[in-house]
């Protein structure tokens, strides 16, 4: 079934469409017959469980601007109303903040099943470059909805990282007014960040588009990475993988829905419960879990523009990733010494994320050094060291021979008699 590039409509209306526009063509081409490796894993589901994530975000979204107020004096009780007085409001609040949450894990799991399979090797490196992209846009909307219920943590969390600016020599101070639009975090700077955050999640729907616009020309890898043999390798995305993805998509749900439901405030800080009030303080100011290793990055070089500096690097550096890894095969399944160091890259993020949430003193600040040296060693210094000298395990000739060689290795255990 897969290939074909002209159909025959029985419903004379969808003829009628698509001899003018062909659109079901392109659906049926792009979404149904679209020729998918055979072998794909479930971590092949997280990007439609990203596509399911980012219209979650946008229809709860656009209900509760029906009833939030973007001003200081209004923000926070507009927020309350939602939750006490709005039809439901209380579940589509919950369910926008939690989403953004589950957002970002399954982002992470994406960014990482790339990392381990090498899916940002050739032809794919646009696809990830535009992933990346889509990374950044996320943090910048994430963090720009974070201040708009106007609690004490929105306030204080907008205050430090719009700081981070001044860093910059000679125009610093500027782009923090700026930024502000002012000489504080007040009014305009609530009222930007509300409309930038709106704004924000349409330019990332215009990025996913040509993330998948770049992915269905180069095609899905998979996890042996070899290239696919069309036919072959091959079967169509409908219905294998719109009911594989369909399966993941509602696991995925159960879970966010379980956090909505029955902990809707467990990923969230109890002070945002409080008002925003520039004239006290939190203790201890922390971002939201997903920008923790970043903060942590950040807080862990003394020199402030320094700490801006490694702290964007750690993200910006992706964008190179393709041309830094010189191996040149893609799967970590067939890389033994690369996959040791994805483990140990993950256990570093994980732990950054730990350091991130503490105050920045003593021990911690050590660990938060040590495991940023790692993390830019990893990118800078191992990946293009290891694709010279690693020996890679010898490569299927195809993923057929890749996936028989597991039955017949399962099916040789069966018939072996137990001892
Ligand atoms: C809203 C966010 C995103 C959406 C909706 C999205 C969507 C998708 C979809 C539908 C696929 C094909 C299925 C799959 O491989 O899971 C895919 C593949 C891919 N995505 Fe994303 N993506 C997003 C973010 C990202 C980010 C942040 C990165 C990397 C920084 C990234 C890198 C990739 C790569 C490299 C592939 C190809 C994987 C392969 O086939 O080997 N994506 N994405």
């Amino acid at each position: 079934m897969s290939g074909h590039s002209s159909y025959e409509f029985s419903n004379p209306v969808v003829k009628w469409l698509d001899s003018r526009l062909p659109i079901v063509t392109m659906v049926k081409a792009q979404a149904m017959d679209f020729p998918t490796p055979k072998n794909l894993n479930y971590w092949w589901t997280f990007g439609g469980i990203l596509a399911t994530m980012l219209v979650i975000q946008l229809i709860t979204g656009i209900v509760l601007v029906m009833h939030y107020t973007p001003h200081v004096d209004m923000a926070f009780d507009s927020v309350e109303h939602i939750r006490r007085d709005v039809n439901y409001g209380n579940i589509i609040q919950k369910l926008h903040a939690n989403g953004a949450s589950f957002f970002f894990i399954a982002v992470y799991i994406h960014m990482f099943r790339g990392l381990y399979y090498g899916s940002y090797k050739a032809p794919r490196e646009v696809l990830w470059m535009i992933g990346v992209a889509i990374f950044l846009a996320m943090m910048a909307t994430g963090f720009m909805g974070y201040v708009l219920p106007w609690g004490q943590m929105s306030f204080w969390g907008a205050k430090v990282i719009t700081n981070l600016f001044s860093a910059i020599p000679f125009f610093g101070e500027a782009i923090v007014t700026w930024l502000w639009g002012g000489f504080s975090v007040d009014n305009a700077t609530l009222q930007r960040f509300f409309s930038l955050h709106y704004l924000l999640p349409f330019v990332l729907c215009a990025l996913v588009f040509l993330h998948v616009w770049a992915l269905h020309v180069s095609g899905n890898g998979n996890p042996v990475g070899v290239e696919v043999k069309s036919g072959q390798d091959t079967v169509s995305f409908h219905p294998y993988y719109t009911m594989k993805d369909l399966f993941a998509i509602l696991v995925f749900l159960l879970f966010l829905f379980g956090f909505v439901f029955f902990s809707p405030d467990y990923l969230g800080h109890p002070i945002n419960y409080v008002e925003a009030n520039p004239l006290v303080t939190p203790a201890h100011i922390v971002p939201e879990w997903y920008y923790l290793p970043f903060y942590a990055i950040l807080r862990s070089i003394p020199d402030k523009l320094l700490g801006v500096v490694a702290m964007f690097a750690s993200i910006l550096i992706l964008f190179i990733l393709p041309w830094l890894d010189t191996s040149k095969v893609r799967s970590a399944t067939y890389r033994p010494r690369y996959r040791q160091l994805f483990w140990i890259l993950v256990v570093v993020c994980l732990g950054l994320g730990v350091c991130g949430a503490q105050p920045a003193e003593g021990g911690w600040v050590i660990a938060s050094r040590i495991l940023t040296a790692w993390y830019f060693l990893h990118f800078l210094v191992f990946l293009p060291l290891l694709g010279l000298f690693e020996t890679p395990k010898p490569l299927p000739s195809s993923i057929s021979e890749s996936v028989l060689a597991k039955q017949a290795a399962k099916s040789t255990a069966a018939a072996q008699p137990a001892e």
